[in-house]
């Protein structure tokens, strides 16, 4: 068969723009093409076999090729490929997945009210928008700063990535006024300069600390993520959301947890909240809801937040967040689909069973080592933190080269992982197998030695 595309690579180089790409390196470079994907492997262009140890972008969570989705979604297709969902429209996918989310998230939080959004972004988005006008029909017009962390993202559009608390992100714009930020329960890199557990968790106080500061008539919601992802995956310590919930619920701060990564089993858990009794007023999800297959994020909101607005809205307005894409019929019909298979083949259980291993198995070959400074993970994610030996420094004194390289290494070897600040990160697909496992901390241990030569002799 002829290739209909003989010069895909220079057609990428000369039209497509890609996140998180610096344009003149890859003009150079050029694109890592990917044709095909089974499991936790993908195909390259060029008939190599790659592991995809990141799910993408910790989304893939039933692996690649998958085609009981694609059926669904071509079922779904030729039925009603969409309609939007405003006014009192609706569609049967919507809402089955609305009612099987409302039995997914534990009873006790009841979080039995959602709207779907394209992703997590404009989740967050609408969850601010829900926030404030929660506030607003509890008589407080004035709250309406959204409090967030260091080293959170939550996203890239305007309040979204305003939210989104790495200096990288707002090199150009300073984040909007309406954010403001508190310390991050990141113990390796404490904000605070405290060390775990004398600290008492200060930086759950400093939350406190950042509502009397601001006034707490202004702040309307705190958003967090139950492991923080993109800053470095770093998941609190044990006492941290007790003490955080209690702030919340002593200033009627609504708690927004962003489970755009841990939900879905990606911690071994059906959603992170779970690891520590979390009882949020909203939360928002994407990612691992379709494992990719298609856009879908969305926001859940409890019963108390759903019955303010409900009983307290001004006749007349209704909530004026509506985007086309929301509730979108065929996505849904995907994260059905999806949820079937983390439902039939057990994938939450093997992302806590299968993760522990991974970790363990890390801890075994990279504790020791004189460039890791840190280990971290839950589930299926882990990171392992790379510093020069006897301090925080970046290997090599120049920040995030050490991880690129390593990943870089790792690619030429058949394995995908994730340079993330000073860390080499891994969130594998939940289908991931004990023998998976070992592949990759082998390959990763190779890559890993290859790569402190260089430095070393550097
Ligand atoms: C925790 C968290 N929230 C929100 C987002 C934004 O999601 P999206 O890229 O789908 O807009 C991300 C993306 O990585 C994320 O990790």
């Amino acid at each position: 068969m002829s290739e209909p595309f003989p010069n895909l690579e220079d057609l990428d180089r000369a039209h497509l723009l890609h996140p998180i790409t610096e344009f003149r390196v890859h003009e150079k470079k050029g694109p890592r093409v990917l044709v095909g994907g089974e499991g936790i492997r993908l195909r390259t262009r060029d008939g190599r076999s790659v592991i995809d140890g990141f799910s993408g972008l910790f989304n893939i969570n039933v692996g690649h090729g998958r085609r009981e989705i694609a059926d669904a979604v071509a079922a779904q297709m030729r039925e009603l490929a969409y309609y939007p969902s405003f006014w009192d429209f609706s569609t049967q996918p919507a809402i089955a997945l609305a009612d099987r989310l409302a039995q997914r998230f534990p009873p006790a939080a009841e979080l039995g009210h959602m709207i779907f959004t394209s992703g997590g972004s404009d989740a967050n988005e609408t969850a601010f928008r829900f926030a404030r006008l929660y506030q607003a029909v509890m008589g407080r017009p004035s709250r309406t700063k959204i409090l967030s962390r260091k080293h959170g993202f939550h996203g890239i559009t305007r309040a979204s990535g305003s939210a989104t608390r790495i200096g990288v992100y707002h090199v150009f714009a300073q984040p909007d006024p309406l954010h403001v930020d508190a310390a991050a329960p990141y113990c390796f890199r404490c904000d605070l300069g405290k060390t775990y557990p004398s600290c008492g968790v200060a930086c759950a106080d400093d939350v406190e600390a950042v509502i009397a500061r601001e006034g707490e008539d202004t702040v309307a919601a705190v958003i967090v993520e139950p492991v923080l992802g993109t800053g470095g995956i770093v998941p609190p310590p044990a006492e941290y959301f007790a003490k955080l919930q209690a702030i919340c619920a002593r200033h009627d701060v609504l708690l927004l947890l962003d489970e755009v990564i841990t939900g879905f089993g990606r911690t071994g858990r059906w959603f992170g909240m779970e690891h520590w009794d979390v009882r949020p007023d909203l939360v928002t999800f994407a990612k691992g809801v379709t494992s990719g297959y298609l856009p879908l994020g969305g926001v859940a909101m409890s019963q108390r937040v759903y019955e303010a607005i409900r009983d307290r809205s001004p006749q007349g307005l209704p909530f004026m967040g509506g985007l086309t894409y929301n509730n979108h019929p065929t996505c849904c019909a995907a994260a059905l689909a999806n949820l079937d298979i983390l439902e039939r083949e057990g994938l939450v259980e093997n992302a806590r069973v299968t993760g522990a291993y991974l970790l363990a198995c890390l801890r075994e070959a990279f504790s020791d080592h004189a460039f890791v400074g840190d280990l971290r993970g839950l589930g299926m994610l882990a990171a392992i933190e790379t510093t020069q030996p006897h301090s925080k420094d970046p290997v090599g004194g120049k920040p995030m080269q050490f991880p690129a390289r390593v990943a870089q290494a790792a690619w030429e070897r058949g394995l995908i992982v994730r340079a993330l600040w000073e860390n080499v990160a891994l969130a594998p697909p939940l289908v991931a197998t004990r023998a998976d496992v070992d592949e990759i901390v082998d390959i990763l241990a190779k890559s890993f030695a290859e790569a402190s030569k260089q430095f070393a002799a550097a």
